[in-house]
């Protein structure tokens, strides 16, 4: 194939070789070739209606351009370093193949205005794709609560016993927080699909285009209506890297977490031989790499964050080489964000819950001690003596080696002579459980209440 470039004229000597190399973009944009091809086909298409191409250049430009997508995707293409990328290089195929006809589709048309297209259309169907993966996983959770909403576990502050809280809660904390990502990619999705088309090199175009025509043939839901910004603006994936950030440190606190309790001191759950992997030289382990790596990983999406606002912060108007430097932190965030979703996705129903290893654990810590302040507040006691009370009956405990519901009714009321025999209902993880009675309380008939409200927005 030719790999003459399309902007020779003016130059005398050819470009350095290392140069060459060091300004081509073509081995990792080459990822956009569909929608490089599918924003060509519509600008074609366009131009024909306004009459700068005839019906039949534009078909053949069609043709043509169908043809080079089936070569890409038989992996016959021969990517050219010389041409740069992407666009240069399905462009001078197209030349190659239908001729003279080729030379014309550029028309109207800046590069400039073309990847920005590429790149919308591209993170478009991508978001679709998160969003579809997103969902599978918060499907999971939800299943998994629903199956634990009487499953009593510790609930922690401080990584402390606190208050015993029930399981299913504990994963619907995780679902509020994906809940939230889920939205913030809808709206981002919004700002994306906007289309830069038209403003060509920067200042827009001489010959009569049909944007709105352009933007219906692609989907776009707005077209970009300063042609400086269209070109240069980049914020719509800051913007989607700082969701998939967010989404990231979300999937990281749930892998800490999903780390902590299959470890043989908490012992909560068993993460499924086929997410777990062995050690080379300690026989008895099984490692939870997959929640370590999505953990690790989060990092480097913290980075890319970094990278996208670093590179636009001294940018002039309007389009700079600098942004050719957008696509691989982009393109990395999209691949592993996609792929921890889909790994806990896969994960969540191979989880095992260990319900009676986590209600000893909710047993350990005196977790209903507020119970048993509430218990006397109730009982007309105020809250600050109250809490002195069981901060007594608690030290009291821990001296005697013993737990707050073992204690004799008598040695109770050594505490407080208000405290009856109905004080035992109170000390119970069930009963404590239970008392939380409220929206957004751990108390199993509220999560009940709480999962089909999930199930309804999911639905929407
Ligand atoms: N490969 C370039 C990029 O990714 C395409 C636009 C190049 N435009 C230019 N005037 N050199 O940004």
């Amino acid at each position: 194939m030719t790999t003459e470039k399309p902007w020779t004229g003016r130059f005398t000597a050819p470009t350095n070789q290392f140069v060459e190399a060091f300004t081509a973009s073509v081995d990792f944009d080459q990822r956009l070739y569909h929608y490089d091809i599918m924003g060509s086909i519509a600008h074609a298409r366009m131009l024909a209606k306004v009459g700068v191409l005839t019906e039949a250049e534009q078909d053949q430009i069609i043709a043509g351009l169908g043809s080079i997508e089936q070569e890409i995707e038989a992996g016959t293409f021969d990517w050219s370093v010389a041409l740069e990328d992407v666009h240069m290089n399905i462009e001078a195929r197209l030349t190659a193949k239908i001729g003279n006809v080729g030379k014309k589709l550029h028309t109207g048309r800046s590069r400039n205005d073309q990847v920005a297209t590429d790149i919308r259309l591209y993170l478009r169907d991508e978001i679709d794709l998160i969003r579809a993966e997103l969902k599978r996983l918060i499907e999971g959770l939800v299943d998994l609560a629903g199956r634990e909403t009487d499953t009593i576990m510790p609930g922690f502050t401080h990584l402390q016993s606190a208050q015993p809280i029930s399981f299913a809660h504990h994963m619907l904390a995780w679902v509020e927080m994906l809940m939230r990502d889920r939205e913030r990619l809808a709206d981002c999705r919004k700002r994306v699909n906007t289309m830069p088309l038209g403003a060509a090199a920067l200042a827009g175009t001489s010959y009569p285009i049909d944007r709105t025509y352009t933007a219906a043939l692609l989907g776009f839901d707005n077209i970009a209506e300063n042609s400086l910004d269209a070109v240069s603006d980049r914020d719509f994936a800051i913007e989607f890297t700082a969701d998939a950030a967010l989404l990231m440190m979300h999937l990281s606190r749930f892998g800490e977490e999903l780390v902590l309790w299959s470890s043989a001191q908490f012992d909560f759950i068993d993460l499924g031989d086929a997410f777990c992997t062995g050690s080379s030289i300690m026989p008895q382990k099984k490692n939870p790499d997959v929640p370590e790596l999505v953990r690790g990983k989060t990092g480097r999406v913290y980075g890319h964050l970094t990278s996208l606002l670093t590179l636009m912060k001294s940018q002039a108007l309007a389009y700079n080489k600098d942004n050719q430097e957008d696509k691989e932190p982009l393109f990395d965030t999209i691949d592993t964000l996609k792929g921890s979703l889909r790994v806990y996705a896969d994960m969540m129903p191979q989880v095992q819950v260990k319900r009676s290893n986590m209600y000893h654990a909710a047993k350990q810590g005196f977790t209903t001690a507020t119970d048993l302040a509430d218990y006397l507040v109730c009982k007309g006691l105020p809250f600050r003596d109250a809490h002195e009370v069981v901060g007594q009956a608690v030290r009291h405990c821990i001296e005697h080696e013993t737990e707050l519901d073992a204690l004799s009714l008598k040695t109770l009321q050594g505490f407080s002579e208000i405290i009856t025999d109905d004080v035992y209902s109170v000390l119970t993880l069930e009963g404590s459980v239970a008392a939380r009675n409220h929206i957004g309380g751990t108390a199993p008939v509220q999560v009940r209440k709480a999962i089909a409200r999930l199930k309804v927005r999911l639905a929407e």
